[in-house]
């Protein structure tokens, strides 16, 4: 993981492969660049050959021969009315990417203008992003990249916190992306539970780990039916993070290693993908790690109630009726559904401490990647003022959420002839009945479910996300975590 430190000697007495400065449309370069480093002549003729305007995510390197940064990297931010915090995490993506590609190891950046402590947050997070691998079945990497970034910047107090909270936040998202990359042979539930006890002693928080027996003791009878097909045993996750002040909240992750579908089998295709249907999980044993450094106040939960979802001779089947630890009774029309009777029993585990609020994340339907998209999560809760601010939690890191009903008329789908549920619905509307299905067991406690099925994987990079696991969810509930 890239450090980004503050450049503590004058730029010209500095080496590195790199300097790099954003540069807004229609700023004139003598406003960035210092008479006194001497090259500004030569770089304003070659942006005026190459037509370098500044436009948002248009680059030029120009080599400086003479001087301690062998190269200058100019970068478009675009129209100055336009800028916002979050493009300085972009600014530093781009900057990593563009250093990676050419095997460069050091650079120095320069702050962009804005609040100091959030641009250097933001901007530290998008180098140490961007530069994320996931290269450990590999034999070879892929050659130098960057280890060594230095802020040109006045090193304030703000700086340095702004710093800290980078490098909080950016291993807690690369955790997540770890856990979600692992292939599900080797990241079981055993093999999560073994990295929560292992971060929890590192980080100091406390952790619980629950057995199959256990879990049989509380009545969690939805959640051990799914794992009953898998030849890994079920792990129940607890994290307990207590900090001081008032007020407790309970986060909850899907934890499924991975998703065959069960007996509802998937076609091949779904499954390739379905080692990330514990990004849920991921997203709250990240932000968890987190919780210390960014000295959040109160007690904080986390809770994964994490299994695989296999077939056997002894897994689940359709028409079987199993009861959760709060009483309901469930009657199975597709074992595909998998994730909402595990979250099921979890809510109920997490009701059982009292939560003031409630937040899960989960990589629930399809049918949400249908309405939104590959990027944008989809929100639902019973509480619009703890929708709100989970919202703007997400709004101040770039992570997209939007927010999806819970329309009465739709609960009617979910009815049993025999049961108290059933946990499907019909075809339409499939994020919404399994949000009402979720509503059903949380009772009057302010919750709120995020269905990251869509962002938490990325087909392709863009910005400061890499293709494969994204960290989804870590940073918005950072933000609200922290507000
Ligand atoms: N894990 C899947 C949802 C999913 C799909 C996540 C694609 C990421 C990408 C979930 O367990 C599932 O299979 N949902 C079913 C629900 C259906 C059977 C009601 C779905 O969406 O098809
Ligand atoms: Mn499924
Ligand atoms: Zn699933």
């Amino acid at each position: 993981m890239i450090e980004v430190t503050v450049l503590s000697q004058d730029l010209k007495d500095a080496e590195a492969d790199l300097l790099a400065v954003g540069a807004f449309e229609g700023e004139p370069l003598g406003q960035l660049l210092r008479r006194d480093w001497g090259f500004i002549n030569h770089v304003n003729e070659v942006c005026d050959k190459e037509r370098f305007t500044a436009a948002l995510d248009q680059q030029l390197l120009v080599h400086l021969p003479d001087f301690g940064c062998r190269r200058l990297l100019l970068v478009g931010l675009g129209n100055k009315d336009n800028y916002s915090p979050l493009l300085a995490r972009r600014f530093g993506a781009e900057v990593a990417r563009a250093a990676n590609a050419r095997h460069l190891t050091s650079a120095v950046v320069a702050l962009p203008r804005g609040t100091v402590g959030e641009t250097a947050n933001l901007l530290a997070q998008g180098i140490a992003l961007a530069s994320y691998r996931f290269d450990r079945y590999r034999r070879q990497s892929d050659g130098p990249s960057l280890t060594d970034v230095k802020l040109l910047a006045s090193d304030t107090k703000a700086l340095r916190a702004g710093l800290a909270r980078a490098q909080a936040t950016s291993h807690a998202i690369s955790a997540a992306r770890d856990l979600v990359n692992e292939p599900a042979e080797t990241m079981t539930p055993q093999a999560m539970a073994d990295y929560a006890r292992k971060m929890a002693k590192e980080r100091g928080l406390e952790c619980r780990v629950l057995g199959a027996k256990d879990c049989e003791k509380l009545g969690m009878g939805l959640y051990l039916a799914v794992a009953r097909g898998s030849s890994q045993p079920p792990r129940l996750i607890h994290l307990i993070y207590r900090g001081t002040g008032r007020g407790r909240r309970a986060l909850v992750g899907k934890g499924v290693t991975f998703d065959s579908g069960g007996l509802s089998l998937k076609p091949s295709t779904s499954m390739l993908d379905m080692k990330t249907d514990m990004a849920g999980a991921a997203a709250v044993i990240g932000a968890m790690s987190a919780l210390p450094a960014l000295g959040v106040e109160g007690e904080v939960h986390g809770i994964i109630a994490a299994t695989e979802n296999m077939i056997s001779g002894d897994a689940y089947r359709l028409g079987d009726v199993y009861r959760g630890m709060n009483g309901t009774s469930v009657e199975i029309h597709n074992t595909d559904a998998e994730g909402r009777l595990t979250l099921a029993d979890a809510l109920a585990y997490a009701l059982s401490f009292e939560p003031d609020e409630l937040i899960d994340l989960a990589t629930l339907t399809g049918a949400c990647m249908i309405a939104l998209g590959p990027r944008i999560a989809g929100v639902m809760g019973n509480n619009q003022r703890l929708v709100d601010r989970v919202l703007a939690a997400g709004q101040s890191t770039g992570e997209d959420l939007w927010q999806l009903p819970l329309p009465e008329h739709l609960k009617e789908m979910l009815k049993s002839d025999i049961a108290d549920l059933k946990n499907v619905g019909e075809r339409w509307g499939g994020a919404l009945t399994a949000g009402l299905f979720l509503q059903s067991f949380v009772g009057d406690t302010p919750w709120v479910h995020i269905d990251i099925a869509g962002p938490s994987s990325a087909s392709k990079a863009y910005e400061h996300v890499n293709k494969g696991g994204t960290g989804f969810g870590v940073a918005t509930l950072l933000a609200y975590l922290t507000k």
